[in-house]
């Protein structure tokens, strides 16, 4: 019904505005408890057998929204309804900024993808905390933190500390952005020497406490695999829990869109990222061990592109441009598919 009857309604009208109204239809209408009531029924599944422990952290299925949906954190306990077992909020910055001027968010319906230039347009670290903070809902919740446009690479550390420090209490894990395209210089964070400092601190920073809280990274999906062993050697030099792969590309080779100067700069998601995403993961899957833990992102349609990233070395998955075009029932359809399957892929 979503592909056939809203998706085209919605499609007709530009990405960003679709976005924003989506976001207040849904705020509105869960407040209405028989909306609760039918969502769970048509977007839900439970089964121990989807269930999956990591981090310490008991994942109701393999599925989480990725980063930059629910920036603000604005719709932990909506998300749940539809099925997703944790959302990845952000990517949040020490002060709130607007991102980069409209429009910045491009449908590229012929490629099952979009490009986005949005430049972490976020209500900043206090307001997204406070919002983390009155969440009482069971959804695994990790927070995708970077750095404020205005502030320098060599001073991007101090950044990510805020962010850490106001955020450490109330999220089940972090997420060092370093691979966003939309911030001038932040996929230079990547480099050997400035990953070194800013995990460093945030590690010093992290074993202050009792309690550990997991640190993953994300990566881009245009590093060579030279950088790729660079970042696995500073991942555990510094004792990072796992990585986040991947971000958007910067690449546009290989689609079917015309016109694309029109659009300009931005990540490209969706479809033709799973490729370049699925053999990210198997080479980190084959050059760490198996506590080393491998969220999978990029391209994610269905339960067959599940399976790849899963057979690639995933552990968990998460999805964005996917649920864009395949709709609410989404979650639902490839965890059902998955317990169908368990016996090759559920652990
Ligand atoms: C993103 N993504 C993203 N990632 C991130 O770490 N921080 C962010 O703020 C954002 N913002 C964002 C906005 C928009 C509009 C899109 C489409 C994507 C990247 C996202 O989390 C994911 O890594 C990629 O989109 C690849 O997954 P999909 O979309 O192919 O499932």
């Amino acid at each position: 019904m979503y592909k056939k009857l809203f998706r085209p309604i919605l499609f007709s009208f530009r990405p960003e505005l679709i976005h924003n109204f989506s976001f207040l239809s849904i705020k509105i209408l869960f407040k209405i408890p028989f909306i609760k009531f039918l969502s769970k029924k048509l977007f839900q599944l439970h089964n121990k057998n989807l269930e999956i422990n990591i981090i310490g952290k008991t994942f109701k299925n393999r599925i989480g929204l990725a980063a930059g949906f629910d920036k603000n954190a604005e719709l932990l306990h909506e998300m749940e309804y539809f099925g997703f077992s944790h959302v990845e909020v952000g990517t949040i910055t020490p002060l709130p900024q607007d991102g980069n001027p409209k429009p910045r968010l491009f449908r590229l319906p012929k490629d099952k993808s979009l490009i986005n230039r949005m430049g972490f347009n976020n209500d900043g670290v206090d307001k997204i905390a406070a919002r983390i903070k009155s969440y009482k809902g069971k959804i695994v919740i990790g927070a995708n933190i970077g750095k404020n446009k205005m502030t320098p690479n060599d001073r991007a550390v101090d950044d990510y500390i805020i962010c850490f420090k106001k955020l450490r209490e109330d999220v089940d894990y972090f997420v060092i952005n370093i691979s966003s395209p939309n911030t001038p210089n932040l996929r230079k964070l990547q480099s050997k020497d400035s990953l070194s400092v800013i995990l460093g601190k945030i590690q010093i920073e992290n074993n202050s406490q009792k309690n550990l809280v997991p640190i993953f990274i994300k990566i881009a999906p245009d590093l060579s695999f030279k950088e790729i062993d660079d970042i696995l050697d500073i991942s555990k030099k510094y004792k990072i829990d796992g990585i986040i792969a991947t971000n958007t590309t910067i690449s546009r080779s290989g689609l079917k869109t015309k016109n694309l100067k029109k659009i300009g700069d931005g990540g490209l998601s969706g479809k033709p990222l799973a490729t370049k995403s699925n053999s990210i993961i198997k080479y980190l899957r084959k050059k760490s061990d198996d506590k080393f833990v491998i969220i999978g992102v990029g391209g994610v349609y269905n339960v067959d592109d599940v399976i790849k990233k899963i057979e690639s070395g995933a552990d968990l998955i998460q999805v964005y441009t996917g649920w864009i075009y395949e709709g609410p029932s989404m979650v639902k359809n490839i965890n059902s598919s998955l317990l169908k399957l368990e016996k090759r892929i559920v652990k």
